[in-house]
């Protein structure tokens, strides 16, 4: 690839990478897992950050984060915690896998590195829930190696700075090939970089409206040069998000209690305390039926959008006199209606909660 060939021939790397590091001696931004510039950074704290930032927003993650190390502020408290509490701590951050992932990757650091983390890529890759992103995240940020880091700041900085016309999400092979080319075995300040081109993402190359004139790497920039920063990286046309249907029960008794379920470990949201609901379809299916309880329909609904499809369950509500007096499956767990915010539900249940419990009240 030519643009790859010029670059590596010319000091391009060198000025990048200078005017880059410059910049974040100025403008970056001070996040609760950094370490201040010159310090060694906390590999538990840039490893949690790194878990909770995986498809997360930073200033959702922020509050997390505080009370994650407030509760467990060591790899051996975590690994030593309750997976339910971890489960609960985590509810409405999505990606539930994300967080038995953490206190499984925490038992292993403490059992097979005894409490400290490994300092490369590759033991880190092996390690529960830890993938190339995150495995070069953390070599790089917290062990100050050099890595390449790509994510979607990085990606778009690529796309831009190289002027990749390969639509996305084709033309993120091409990025990963130009953030290699400027990171690999470059030991000026690995961390520092890394961070460095995540702060220009968030704060100047941004998606819409790019601050172009405030960019440091703008006479590098081959999209600014054409006069076209915001039209890159080019995206292919979005495919529609499938749609699926399905009910959700809010089965209450006159003792002022509501129906729950512990969702199967395995699948979606799995583990989570949950609603109890219909399977989820491709087409509306009406009407459901539940156990021995009598729905009645009502006219509400939420609608939750998930990675993959978005989905609509319609609330169906049910009363009996005594819901503990019932034989009920294990998987079935009865809760006092106002004590359902503390439960950890996920995002999309706590939606369904919030909404029924005040069609009961
Ligand atoms: N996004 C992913 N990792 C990050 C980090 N360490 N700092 C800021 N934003 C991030």
């Amino acid at each position: 690839m030519t643009v790859e060939k010029n670059i590596i021939k010319s000091n391009f790397i060198d000025t990048f990478r200078s005017s880059i590091l410059h910049w974040y001696d100025r403008h970056h931004r001070t996040l609760p897992w950094r370490a201040p510039i010159g310090t060694k950074p906390n590999p538990y704290h840039v490893w949690l950050s790194e878990i909770m930032l995986q498809q997360t927003t930073v200033p959702t993650v922020i509050p997390y984060f505080l009370k994650f190390i407030g509760l467990w502020p060591s790899v051996k408290d975590m690994a030593a915690a309750d997976q339910e509490d971890i489960m609960k701590e985590w509810a409405g951050l999505g990606y539930y896998a994300r967080a038995r992932n953490l206190h499984k990757c925490a038992q292993t650091v403490v059992n097979e590195y005894s409490g400290v983390f490994p300092n490369n890529y590759e033991a880190l890759k092996q390690l529960p829930g830890i993938g190339d992103y995150t495995a070069s995240a953390i070599t790089s940020i917290a062990f100050d190696l050099p890595s390449t880091v790509v994510d979607g700041n990085v990606e778009r900085i690529m796309s831009r700075v190289f002027k990749i016309e390969t639509p996305f999400p084709e033309g993120k092979k091409q990025t990963k090939k130009f953030a290699k080319v400027l990171s690999e075995n470059r030991d000026d300040r690995p961390s520092d970089y890394a961070q460095a081109l995540m702060d220009l993402g968030s704060m100047i190359c941004t998606p819409t409206s790019p601050k172009c004139t405030e960019c440091p790497v703008l006479a590098q920039c081959n999209a600014y040069k054409a006069g076209k920063s915001a039209l890159y990286p080019i995206k292919a046309p979005k495919k529609e998000r499938p749609k699926r249907y399905g009910a959700v029960y809010w089965i209450t008794d006159r003792q002022g209690n509501a129906l729950f379920e512990k969702r199967p470990e395995k699948g979606l949201l799995g583990g989570m305390i949950a609603l109890p609901t219909s399977s989820w379809e491709t087409e509306p299916k009406t009407p459901p039926t539940f156990k021995k309880f009598k729905l009645k329909p009502t006219k509400q609904h939420i609608k939750h959008v998930f990675t993959h499809f978005e989905l609509r369950l319609d609330i169906y509500i049910a009363e009996c006199s005594d819901l503990l007096s019932l034989p009920l499956q294990s998987s079935y767990t009865i809760y006092p209606i106002k004590e359902g915010v503390q439960l950890g539900l996920p995002t999309v249940f706590k939606k369904a909660y919030l909404l029924a419990k005040d069609l009961t009240l």
